[in-house]
C-alpha cells in the first residue's frame, strides 16, 4: 500500500565533504533505504545515499571528484549542463569497470547492431578522476550514469545527484537562501511487492542485454512521486519566500507544476533561472511544465497563506497519484528580508539568428534499430564509431529540431536560447540559457547556441532516459 501523501518530512540530501581543496571523492555502491515507511528497497546509490550527496562549487574553482565503483556493472559519470573538457564528460563508452570485469566483456546489443568500436571503452580501473573546471553560469548541475545502453536503469536504481555552481553576484541579488533556498529532485519510481524498485528491464542484471520490455518503449513511468528520495514529502517552512531548485529527474515522465492553496488559490511561481543560470529579469507563472532534465528556479512567497495551512505541489499532467507531488505546511509568521531584483543579470549571451554560420535540422523520430523498436536521430540510432556533425569551437549555429512524439532534447558542453516553437515566439518559461529543449508532439523548436569550452567528442539526445538508451543519441565532434 502507498503511504498516504505529505506525510513523510522532505529530506535535503546532505552536501559533500571535501578531501582537500577542490577534491571529492564518491563510492558508487550497492546499499538498502527506506523509501515506502516501513519498505526496505535496495538502491544504487553515489557515495550510500539517494539522490546522492549535493556538491556546492564556485564559479571558476576546478572540482576534481574521485568516482570509485564498486557496484556489479560499468558505470559513467556525466555532469549534466557542466562545461567539461571531453575527457571528463562521461562519454557512454568511457566506463568505471567494477572489480573482476572481464576486460573484454562488453554488452551484446542484440538488435542493436553497434559495438564498442572505441578504444577508451577498456578502463581496467574501478577508480576514475572526473575533473571540472565549472567556469560558466552558476546554476544547479546534476551528476548521472551515463553508461551506453543502461543509462535509464542506472538511473532509476538511483545514481543521481545534484551539483551548484554559485558565485558573489548571483549571492548578492539577496534572492531566499539558506533554509529557504531547496534543491528538489523530482522523481517517479514503482516497486515491486519485494520493496525492489521496479524497472522492466530485459535483462535484471543489467550487465548485457540493453532494453525494456515492449510496453515500456515510449518510456517508463512509476506511480510513485518522490522528491529528494521521499515520497510525496511535506517541508514545514515559514510565511515567507523560498526559492526552489527544481529538477525533474524523472526517466520519461513530464510535470506541469502548481503550488495550490487550501482555498484553492494558486501562488505565483516566480521564474528567476533556467537550466544554466539566471535570467535577465523574472517571469511570473502560475503552472510551469517541466521535461526530464529541465531545472527551473523558482520563488514563491507563502507570505500570504495562514500558518498552519498547507500548500500543494501538484502535477497538471498527472492523474490519480501522480498529480500530487509534495506540500508545504506553513509553520509559523516570520520576517523576511529576501528580495526579486527586477534585474537578475545582464550576462546572457546576445546570440542572434544572423549569427550563425551553420543552420542545421534534426529529426528526433521512432524508427528500427536492427530488429527492433529504436528511436533515432535523423533515421539513425547512436554509434560510438560515427561523427554525426562536427563543429568548429566558437562558432554560433541554429538548430532545428523536429520531434513526432515528446522529446526533452540535450546538448552536452553548452547552453543555448530557444529561438521558436512551433515557428512562433518562444514560451515563457523558454526564457534564458537553457541545455534541455522539451519538444511537445510534433512540434519544431529552433535553438541558437556557441560553441565554447573545449575541443573532443560530445553528445546530444533525447533525454527522455529510455530514448536514449534505444538510440536517440549522436555524437557532436567540437574541432
Ligand atoms: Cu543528463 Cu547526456 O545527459
Ligand atoms: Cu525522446
Amino acid at each position: 500500500p502507498l503511504p498516504p501523501p505529505f506525510q513523510v518530512p522532505l529530506p535535503i540530501p546532505a552536501v559533500l565533504q571535501p578531501v582537500a581543496d577542490g577534491r571529492y571523492e564518491i563510492t558508487q555502491r550497492e546499499t538498502t533505504t527506506e523509501i515506502l515507511p516501513g519498505v526496505w528497497t535496495p538502491v544504487w546509490t553515489y557515495d550510500g545515499t539517494f539522490p546522492g550527496p549535493t556538491i556546492e562549487s564556485r564559479r571558476g574553482r576546478p572540482v576534481t571528484v574521485t568516482h570509485r565503483n564498486d557496484l556489479q556493472v560499468p558505470t559513467v559519470v556525466h555532469l549534466h549542463g557542466g562545461r567539461t573538457p571531453a575527457e571528463s564528460d562521461g562519454y557512454p563508452t568511457d566506463l568505471v569497470l567494477p572489480e573482476g570485469w572481464p576486460v573484454d566483456q562488453q554488452p551484446v546489443h542484440s538488435g542493436h547492431a553497434r559495438q564498442m568500436s572505441d578504444p577508451r571503452a577498456v578502463r581496467t580501473s574501478r577508480t576514475r578522476d572526473y575533473t571540472f573546471p565549472l567556469d560558466q553560469r552558476p546554476t544547479m548541475l546534476w551528476y548521472h550514469d551515463h553508461r551506453m545502453d543502461f543509462t535509464a536503469p542506472a538511473i532509476w536504481r538511483g545514481l543521481a545527484g545534484l551539483h551548484f555552481v554559485r558565485d558573489d553576484a548571483e549571492e548578492a541579488l539577496g534572492l531566499p537562501s539558506g533554509p529557504r533556498e531547496l534543491p528538489l529532485m523530482i522523481t517517479d519510481r514503482a516497486f515491486n511487492d519485494d520493496g525492489t524498485f521496479h524497472y522492466p528491464s530485459l535483462d535484471p542484471s543489467l550487465r548485457s542485454t540493453p532494453g525494456v520490455e515492449e510496453p515500456y518503449l515510449a518510456g517508463v513511468l512509476g506511480d510513485v512521486i518522490l522528491v529528494n528520495g521521499a515520497p510525496w514529502p511535506v517541508h514545514e517552512a515559514e510565511a515567507a519566500r523560498y526559492r526552489l531548485r527544481l529538477l525533474n529527474a524523472s526517466n520519461a515522465r513530464h510535470y506541469e507544476l502548481e503550488a495550490v492553496t487550501e482555498d484553492g488559490r494558486r501562488l505565483d511561481l516566480v521564474q528567476v533561472g533556467a537550466d544554466q543560470g539566471l535570467l535577465a529579469a523574472p517571469v511570473t507563472h502560475t503552472s510551469l511544465p517541466i521535461g526530464p532534465a529541465e531545472r527551473y528556479d523558482v520563488v514563491i512567497d507563502f507570505a500570504g497563506v495562514p500558518v498552519g495551512g498547507l500548500v500543494r505541489v501538484l502535477n497538471r499532467l498527472g492523474s490519480g497519484r501522480a498529480a500530487e507531488v509534495m506540500a508545504f505546511r506553513i509553520a509559523r509568521a516570520a520576517s523576511d528580508d529576501s528580495r526579486v531584483p527586477a534585474v537578475l543579470s545582464t550576462d546572457l549571451p546576445a546570440w542572434r539568428r544572423e549569427d550563425a554560420v551553420s543552420v542545421r535540422e534534426f529529426g528526433f523520430r521512432a524508427g528500427r534499430m536492427g530488429d527492433g523498436h529504436g528511436w533515432l536521430i535523423d533515421g539513425r540510432p547512436f554509434d560510438p564509431a560515427r561523427t554525426d556533425v562536427t563543429v568548429g569551437l566558437g562558432d554560433v549555429e541554429v538548430w532545428r529540431l523536429i520531434a513526432d512524439v515528446h522529446h526533452p532534447i540535450h546538448l552536452h558542453l553548452t547552453g543555448f536560447r530557444i529561438l521558436s516553437r512551433g515557428g512562433r515566439e518562444p514560451l515563457p518559461h523558454d526564457a534564458g540559457l537553457k541545455d534541455t529543449v522539451s519538444l511537445r508532439p510534433g512540434e519544431s523548436a529552433e535553438i541558437v547556441t556557441r560553441f565554447e569550452g573545449y575541443r573532443g567528442r560530445y553528445l546530444f539526445h533525447c533525454h527522455n532516459a529510455e530514448h536514449e538508451d534505444m538510440g536517440m543519441m549522436a555524437n557532436l565532434e567540437v574541432v
